[in-house]
């Protein structure tokens, strides 16, 4: 089939990308000239695993072009998507000037029947809007040509995005009219070779449908972290209770990660924007405000553990930082607990000596040169002379303790630890003091 996508940002590119892959003749837009040279020159701007090989290669096939011209564009898609940012407006709801305006430009230049498919994440009742957009611009032109308008939410992970596209657990669909399904059902038969995986419904629901799923996960999250903090005050070890309660099969082992608080481009956002639509709906969304206030909260901790072991003063102090991104495998720091950690050292009056595997160049884009804070080469390069070490991103290279190493670069003897990666005792045996989330605190043993 013949598709458009307008957005290559994270969804649009992906999507893009893997709907090229499994076949399909794919035309991706941008309105920024930069991104889309890049893009034909082989240049991917995110960093995604296994997405840079499939754009060239599909690239180089033809399949997948790049493109700024929306016009022939729009004209060129069978079914075009809607992948461009929803970011939040200041009152926390999605900004849907984007989504809008590129459903104006499909009114505006559609010569044939479209299926317009909603990718953004964006709220219940946003079909009607892109619906209403483009039968404005038909009626300006005097145009009778007929459109579907399909709500298709996105389920990807940042860092296994490719793998979440193509192989996914489910794939949602909100249509109004059997036609749009059959498209639909079409363009992801080679994606859902089982029946089950596609999972028809209406419109609303299947907007609903992104929101729930990702306020749901949020929410275990929070709650895991509400336990920790609970833990922490009772003395009882949260990795100990998180095994305990996983083993219940209706509970799971998913998603019950405690932390420094959760960030992403998705689940703040997402839970914002729920909250919102319930209020807008005269709801109070008790849960939702509270799973939000829970993770604010969250990514003070690091800091409070911090500066608790300092005694609240942490001026002249160097604190190693290991992990950067708000996950492992992607370079995007949006809400990033570490940035909340870094902001309060610096208002403290410490510096900061970082280490990320990936997300370098997008911390010195954020932040700029600043005498306070030294991006590292290498993890071992950021323990150099610190008074402690924080850890906010369990990348897999921090994952194992190399004490040696430790002893032999970090000043101090502190270890705050965001994600749990390693066993309190051993910590104390070396001769740290070890911050966990939710465990016990470790003390060096004596003559350690
Ligand atoms: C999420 C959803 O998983 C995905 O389905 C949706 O389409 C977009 O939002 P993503 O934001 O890429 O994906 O990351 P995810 O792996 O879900 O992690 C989100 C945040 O939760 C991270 O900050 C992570 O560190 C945190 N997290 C996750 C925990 O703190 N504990 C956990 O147990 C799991």
């Amino acid at each position: 089939m013949k598709v458009t996508v307008f957005g290559t940002g994270y969804v649009g590119l992906v999507s893009g990308t893997c709907l090229a892959e499994m076949g399909h003749e794919v035309i991706c837009v941008d309105v920024d000239q930069d991104k889309i040279d890049g893009l034909n020159a082989g240049r991917i701007p995110i960093y995604e695993p296994g997405l840079e090989p499939m754009v060239v290669r599909n690239h180089r096939l033809g399949t997948l072009q790049f493109t700024t011209d929306a016009e022939s564009a729009v004209q060129a898609g069978e079914v075009i998507f809607i992948a461009v940012g929803t970011p939040p407006d200041e009152d926390g709801s999605a900004d849907l000037q984007y989504v809008l305006a590129v459903a104006r430009t499909i009114g505006q230049h559609m010569q044939s029947h479209k299926t317009v498919v909603d990718k953004s994440t964006v709220p219940v009742g946003t079909a009607d809007k892109v619906r209403a957009a483009i039968t404005q611009e038909l009626a300006a032109r005097d145009a009778q040509i007929g459109f579907d308008v399909v709500s298709n939410p996105e389920f990807l992970k940042e860092g296994a995005a490719i793998e979440d596209f193509m192989k996914p657990d489910r794939i949602v669909v909100g249509v109004d009219s059997k036609a749009a399904g059959e498209v639909m059902r079409n363009l992801y038969a080679p994606f859902a070779r089982t029946k089950d995986k596609l999972i028809v419904m209406d419109i609303r629901s299947a907007e609903l449908t992104k929101y729930a799923a990702n306020a749901l996960l949020a929410t275990k999250i929070s709650f895991m972290n509400e336990i920790a903090n609970l833990a922490e005050r009772v003395g009882a070890d949260v990795e100990a209770v998180r095994r305990g309660i996983g083993s219940d099969p209706r509970i799971g082992y998913q998603f019950i990660f405690p932390g420094c608080g959760y960030g992403g481009s998705c689940f703040p956002k997402d839970v914002q924007a729920l909250e919102r639509t319930a209020r807008a709906n005269a709801y109070e969304a008790r849960i939702l405000s509270a799973v939000e206030a829970t993770n604010a909260e969250q990514k003070k901790v690091l800091f409070s553990k911090l500066s608790g072991h300092f005694g609240g003063d942490l001026a002249g102090k160097r604190i190693a930082v290991w992990g950067l991104s708000f996950k492992p495998n992607t370079d995007d720091m949006r809400e990033a607990p570490s940035r909340t950690l870094m902001e309060a050292v610096w208002q403290a009056g410490g510096s900061v000596q970082a280490f990320d595997p990936e997300a370098m160049e997008e911390t010195r884009r954020i932040y700029g040169q600043r005498d306070d804070l030294t991006l590292c080469d290498s993890a071992i390069e950021a323990l150099t002379d610190a008074d402690a070490l924080v850890i906010c991103t369990e990348w897999s290279q921090f994952r194992t303790a190399n004490f040696k190493q430790l002893k032999s670069h970090l000043k101090g003897r502190v270890v705050v630890d965001g994600r749990n990666l390693w066993v309190p005792e051993e910590l104390a045996r070396e001769g740290f003091y070890y911050y966990a989330i939710g465990r016990p605190v470790v003390e060096p043993v004596a003559g350690s």
